[in-house]
């Protein structure tokens, strides 16, 4: 490749909140952009790759403060989970950040100083639901209520889910905050807003410039020419995010700061990679640059990010590649169904790899949802990766070997080669326009007609007879070569079972190992490269995450404003080890307004606790009773102090209540 030929090409996928576990969704659009990411590294380019967790808002302020941990504590742990499991997908991002980081506070600002000096910056005075217990603005999903057209009750602040009517949360008949149960009152405050429907022309010819499929664009076309209204990115304290600059008080919206957060990460990464910032980013860079973003957050990206990006003198996205939802067994995920997968609960269960491959047999580029059937799951994956390539590889390795483990001289079928290897461009085309399931069908082809050339020759039953040998090489190395193509092709998909075909082929593939064979070449011991598929580990990954029934009516109290968790097995329950604590001395924490510090006896063992239990009790009532520790937890280091354990304590807004054991009962005894 000429040094002109090398793109320069920068890739994001939409930021996972912090404050919930990776699903199945995540890890299909990681997925795409995993694989366009390994193709164009494999094809010679300059290819960055960075995500970050999306780290800011009121969700993750309250999560944290449910926790009893600070937002800073609660997110460094998310990331840490969000990383390990796109990690074990083999998501290969060059760099994950966080959007709270220096580097996305100096560009926030920066951009936000770019678009008030240029007057794109409204400000105003707007009304909205507070809660005064909490003493928080309300956003629609903390309020509910009865509706105000059918009367349902428990319904939320924007639409009723019974009779589907939308109406403002103020509209809502009797309503409450979910939050503290409290009445919501109106209170006025200031808001900044930027000046989005300056931008109309500009995002009516940015949306048609080739940046984004035409189906999304028709879609946008709908709220462009409908009007678009001013965005508003401020919040009110108290908010986990970045106080705007000169407004004290006031806080960046998250979806201001989130795709910042693309640069910020990209920031970071180049201050220690020595890669130029400005040659991605700035207006005029010739660098290439790639969204991948589910089809739920396309306003975001397609008009309030490139207006801004616009409005701030930086360059704008290329591309923003949408896809569609993931639907299990053809319906939406359920929790209940046990289809509502968790991404760490299918790597405990299944190869990653098994995923990888059916989200590329699947993916179009198109926006549409993506059926993960599971039945179809196992079928395709041992038929295609199992009974048709690792089978090429299998049947000939062990013929090669018998005769001296190396390849023959030429290649036996030229044509067949010529195709095989030819196809490379055509393949490349269709992981380029992001049609995977057509490269693929692309590649098993070529692996059905390895095996039909095989299976024709029977190289197997030539063998009985040594005078055959030469034969017998020259064919099962056409088949290796001809393997060797086809995982060259899968590379992009298959990083972990290829790299077991590279070790075999004794050879390290890119893009251009395509176009010449391996001849007189050695090859190493053969050994499994990816086993099939067992339908009792896909039925165990389903009960592992199905819980109790949905119920029909949303069910009001507690379970309410807390739905149960995902089921578990009960292996994963024994792992907790819970044991009968007393408390010997308790005391208030200084600076901390909900913990109490607890000194636990677990029988010849004290335990140095912190618990948010500080509302409910006085640290004189507690010495002297029986709690329950789980006492295998991993200590947590708190700003106070190391946390061995963790007391349990029934709780909601209504009150909080230690768990206590009977009368009797000695501290250290284990509770299952
Ligand atoms: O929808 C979401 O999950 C957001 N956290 C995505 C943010 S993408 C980007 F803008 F940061
Ligand atoms: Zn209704």
């Amino acid at each position: 490749m000429t040094a002109t030929d090398r793109r320069q090409i920068l890739v994001t996928n939409a930021l996972p909140y912090a404050n919930a576990a990776l699903h199945l969704g995540h890890i299909l659009e990681y997925t795409q952009s995993d694989i366009f990411v390994r193709f164009q590294k494999m094809r010679g380019h300059e290819c960055y790759y960075m995500s970050a967790d999306d780290a800011h808002g009121t969700a993750i302020m309250l999560r944290a403060d449910q926790r009893g941990i600070s937002a800073e504590q609660h997110i460094a742990e998310m990331k840490e989970t969000h990383q390990a499991d796109f990690a074990d997908f083999h998501i290969g991002v060059d760099a994950y950040h966080s959007t709270h980081s220096e580097e996305n506070r100096e560009l926030s600002e920066l951009i936000y100083n770019r678009l008030f000096d240029g007057g794109y910056i409204a400000q105003r005075e707007i009304t909205q639901a507070f809660d005064p217990d909490k003493g928080l603005f309300l956003a629609d999903r903390y309020i509910k209520g009865s509706c105000p057209k059918c009367r349902a009750e428990g319904q939320y602040g924007d639409n009723c889910e019974v009779c589907s009517a939308t109406y403002a949360a103020t509209d809502l008949i009797d309503p409450v905050s979910v939050l503290s149960g409290a009445t919501p009152v109106e209170k006025a405050s200031t808001h900044y807003f930027f000046k989005l429907p300056e931008f109309s022309d500009y995002l009516k010819t940015w949306t048609r410039s080739g940046t984004i499929a035409d189906e999304v664009a028709n879609k946008l076309a709908e709220w462009l020419d409908g009007g678009l209204q001013e965005w508003d990115i401020s919040r009110d304290a108290p908010y986990f995010g970045f106080e705007i600059p000169n407004a004290p008080g006031k806080y960046f919206y998250v979806w201001l700061d989130a795709p910042i957060g693309y640069m910020a990460a990209f920031k970071h990464f180049c201050a220690t990679s020595g890669v130029d910032f400005d040659r991605y980013w700035a207006a005029d860079s010739s660098a290439e640059l790639h969204h991948f973003i589910g089809k739920d957050i396309v306003n975001f990206h397609a008009l309030f990010w490139p207006a801004m990006l616009d409005a701030a003198g930086f360059r704008t996205p290329t591309k923003v590649a949408v896809h569609g939802f993931v639907t299990v067994d053809g319906k939406k995920m359920s929790k209940s169904r046990g289809t509502f997968i968790n991404a760490r609960s299918y790597l405990d269960h299944l190869d990653p790899e098994y995923l990888r491959y059916y989200y590329a047999a699947k993916l179009t580029g198109r926006v549409e949802d993506v059926d993960l059937n599971l039945a179809d799951f196992i079928a395709k994956v041992n038929s295609d990766l199992v009974g048709k390539v690792v089978n090429i590889a299998s049947r000939c390795a062990k013929f090669i070997a018998l005769h001296g483990g190396q390849l023959s001289g030429e290649i036996a079928e030229p044509a067949l080669w010529a195709e095989a290897s030819g196809a490379a461009e055509t393949i490349a085309d269709h992981f380029e326009n992001l049609n995977y399931a057509r490269a693929m069908r692309d590649i098993m082809a070529l692996a059905d007609q390895a095996n039909e050339y095989i299976a024709a020759r029977e190289p197997w039953k030539l063998n009985k007879d040594p005078a055959n040998a030469a034969k017998v090489v020259a064919i099962c190395s056409m088949g290796i070569n001809l393997f060797r193509v086809i995982v060259t092709y899968l590379k992009p998909v298959l990083p972990e079972m290829v790299a077991r075909a590279e070790a075999f082929l004794n050879d390290s593939l890119s893009w251009e190992s395509a176009a010449a064979p391996l001849l007189n070449h050695r090859v190493a011991e053969f050994s499994p490269l990816l086993s099939r598929v067992d339908p009792a580990a896909v039925e165990a990954m389903v009960a592992a995450n199905a819980s109790p029934a949905e119920p029909v009516a949303a069910p009001s109290g507690p379970l309410a404003d807390e739905p149960l968790a995902e089921q578990i097995s009960f292996d994963d329950f024994i792992k907790v080890d819970l044991r009968v604590a007393k408390i010997v001395a308790a005391s208030a924490v200084e600076g901390a307004d909900k913990l109490l510090q607890l000194t636990l006896d677990i029988g010849g063992e004290q335990r140095n606790v912190f618990s948010g239990i500080k509302s409910s009790y006085s640290p004189e009532q507690l010495v002297g009773r029986l709690t329950v520790l789980a006492a295998n937890l991993a200590p947590r280091k708190m700003r106070f102090g190391v946390s061995e354990g963790m007391v349990l304590a029934a709780g909601d807004q209504h009150g909080i209540y230690l768990l206590e054991p009977d009368s009797g009962a000695q501290p250290g005894q284990r509770i299952t």
